[in-house]
C-alpha cells in the first residue's frame, strides 16, 4: 500500500444504483473499496455475495477488499477470488485453525487478512500474525454500519504496530473526522468508512475532511 487510505465501504450505499455510487467514488478520490459480505449467521444481518462483487468488478480496476462476516470463509474464498476480490479477510472468531485459513487464501494468489472483534480476546491473533497481510482491527462489532467507536481498537492497532511494524492495518467501525486522526496515530493504515461518506451529499468533501483529520 502507498500510504494511507481511505476505504469507502459498500454496506449504506444506493444499491439501486451502484454503478453511480462507484463512479462517484472514483471521482471522489478513493482508491479502495471495502465490501461487507454478511451471511445472516456469523452476524445477524445479511448483505450480498459473489455476483455483486463481479458486477463491482466489471466497473472498475479498484483493489476490492472483501470484508467476509461470514461462518464459514472458505465455503467462498474461491468463488470470491474468481469474481473479482483483491484482498480476503476471514474472522478469527469464524474459524478453528486460522493459521491454516489464511495460508488456504493465500493460496489463492490473494491478499489475506485476518478481524477481530473488539470482544474478542486478543490473544486469538498470535498464532496468525505471521501468516496474513493485514490484520482488520473492529472498533464495532461487526453487523451493522452507523455504531460507535470503541477505542479498544486504538490499544490493539498501537500493540500490532509495535510487535509487527510491517503488518498493514486496517480499521473498521465508528470511523469520522473525530476518530480517525487518533487511529492514524496509532498506527493504523486503511481506514474503512461507512456512515461518514455515505450519510454525506458530496463524497468528495466528506473524503477530503476525512483525509485532513487523519494527517491532523
Ligand atoms: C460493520 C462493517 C463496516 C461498516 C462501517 O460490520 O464492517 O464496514 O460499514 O460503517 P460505519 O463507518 O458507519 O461504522
Ligand atoms: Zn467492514
Amino acid at each position: 500500500a502507498a500510504g494511507p487510505a481511505i476505504l469507502p465501504s459498500l454496506l449504506q450505499c444506493d444499491f439501486g444504483d451502484l454503478r453511480s455510487e462507484v463512479e462517484q467514488l472514483t471521482a471522489a478520490g478513493a482508491r479502495v473499496l471495502h465490501l461487507d459480505v454478511m451471511d445472516g449467521h456469523f452476524v445477524p444481518n445479511l448483505t450480498y455475495g459473489m455476483p455483486i462483487v463481479e458486477g463491482l468488478r466489471r466497473h472498475t480496476n479498484m483493489p476490492l477488499d472483501v470484508h467476509l462476516m461470514i461462518s464459514d470463509p472458505m465455503a467462498y474464498a474461491k468463488p470470491m477470488v474468481d469474481a473479482g476480490a483483491d484482498l480476503l479477510t476471514f474472522h478469527v472468531e469464524a474459524v478453528q485453525d486460522s493459521v491454516d485459513v489464511a495460508g488456504q487464501i493465500r493460496d489463492l494468489g490473494v491478499g489475506v487478512g485476518v478481524a477481530i472483534n473488539p470482544d474478542t480476546d486478543f490473544a486469538k491473533l498470535d498464532d496468525c500474525l505471521d501468516a496474513v497481510d493485514m490484520v482488520l482491527v473492529m472498533s464495532v462489532n461487526a453487523g451493522f454500519g452507523g455504531q460507535s467507536f470503541n477505542p479498544v481498537a486504538l490499544d490493539r492497532l498501537k500493540s500490532l504496530k509495535q510487535r509487527k511494524p510491517d503488518l498493514l492495518l486496517e480499521i473498521d467501525g465508528g470511523i469520522k473526522v473525530d476518530t480517525i486522526g487518533a487511529a492514524r496515530e496509532a498506527g493504523c493504515d486503511l481506514f474503512v468508512v461507512g456512515s461518514a461518506i455515505f450519510g454525506q451529499h458530496d463524497y468528495e468533501t466528506a473524503i477530503n475532511e476525512l483525509t485532513l483529520a487523519m494527517n491532523g
